[in-house]
């Protein structure tokens, strides 16, 4: 998307001018790696468009689209030592890349980062801004803690595996146009409509991350395929198969999901097979389609311009569709 290029260099600019510069090397140099890798830039996206689409200059999001690009980094750095993860953006995961100490900390001190670039604002602005990123930051580590529950959990249900996408993913969307809007001069009660938008999206967002986490591409995806059946992850593709299987094969999915084999391909493969085998592939995309009209249908609500109603729908097309 063309558009999406055009914002991001707007915040790319910022950012390199924001990102901390002092010393030790060991603490900020991991968190410029981070914050420099890449990625699809999503939420301070979201965060500009908000706050242009509530009428004032994009630009004044600009501390609010940092805050939120440094949470999800500071999440990231976390979240790959919680799983495990070797690559991130197609490149090595801060603990890989140094160790979980260097990442346990400069990821705190990410964090702290992002809570500062909010104060850019005053009054109660200031205000409203620190309260929804501090209600949305608590939510990501429940929704944290109830993904590192699931695989110990003998009793998943899809409305907890749903809320649990919802606090660790969909709020941070949510949140960002919130906030974006919040800049922009929007009152609290419309900038809430901004809020479901992105919280119905950013859950179909994580269907397409759970997707692709078993088959995107190893060739462009970035991350480890297979990563989430390595560690026994309940997603909604482990729970649509493990309801539509019968017999050997049901035991089989159960037997993968209990145990961590050293040979980890031919797990990945095995339960991809299952998968297939239910139909789970369809499942989700279904599910997808479910919360992208939920999505839509707030979005209707709030009564953008044409141009900027578009603007949205495009991404939360391109969102559901990326193989990365
Ligand atoms: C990855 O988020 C973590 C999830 C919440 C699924 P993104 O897919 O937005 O990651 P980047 O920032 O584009 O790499
Ligand atoms: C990450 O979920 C959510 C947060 C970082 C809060 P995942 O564990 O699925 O994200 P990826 O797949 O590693 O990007
Ligand atoms: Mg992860
Ligand atoms: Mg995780
Ligand atoms: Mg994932």
């Amino acid at each position: 998307m063309n558009v999406l290029k055009t914002s991001q260099s707007l915040f790319l600019a910022y950012m390199a001018k924001e990102l901390p510069q002092e010393k030790p090397n060991q603490l900020y140099e991991p968190l410029r790696y981070i914050m420099e890798l890449g990625g699809k830039r999503i939420r301070p996206l979201l965060a500009l468009w908000a706050c242009e689409a509530s009428g004032q200059e994009s630009e004044k999001a600009l501390p609010v689209a940092l805050a939120v690009e440094a949470f999800h980094n500071f999440s990231l750095i976390h979240d790959d030592i919680m799983d495990d993860a070797p690559l991130r953006r197609g490149q090595a995961t801060v603990h890989e890349k140094w160790d979980a100490n260097t990442g346990i900390l400069s990821g705190d001190v990410l964090l702290v980062c992002a809570y500062q670039y909010l104060e850019a604002y005053e009054g109660e602005v200031f205000k409203q801004l620190t309260k929804t990123f501090s209600e949305t930051a608590r939510w990501v580590c429940e929704g944290q803690q109830m993904d590192m529950n699931f695989p110990k959990q003998e009793i998943v249900l899809l409305p907890d595996y749903i809320e649990m996408i919802r606090k660790k993913t969909a709020v941070l969307l949510g949140s960002s146009l919130k906030m974006g809007a919040i800049a922009g001069g929007l009152s609290l009660a419309k900038s809430q409509l901004f809020f479901d938008f992105g919280e119905n999206l950013g859950i179909a967002f994580q269907l397409q991350d759970d997707y692709l986490d078993a088959f995107g591409n190893p060739e462009t995806f970035g991350k480890q395929v297979g990563g989430d059946i390595i560690e026994n992850k309940k997603t909604y593709l482990f729970l649509h198969a493990l309801e539509h299987l019968q017999g050997a094969q049901q035991e089989a999915l159960v037997a993968y999901f209990t145990s961590h084999p050293k040979d980890t391909a031919a797990k990945v493969n095995a339960v991809k097979d299952l998968f297939d085998q239910a139909a789970a592939p369809n499942a989700i995309k279904a599910e997808m389609e479910v919360y992208l009209a939920r999505a839509f249908k707030a979005l209707k609500g709030l009564h953008l311009s044409e141009a900027h109603e578009e603007l949205f729908t495009d991404l939360a097309y391109y969102l559901i569709q990326r193989d990365v």
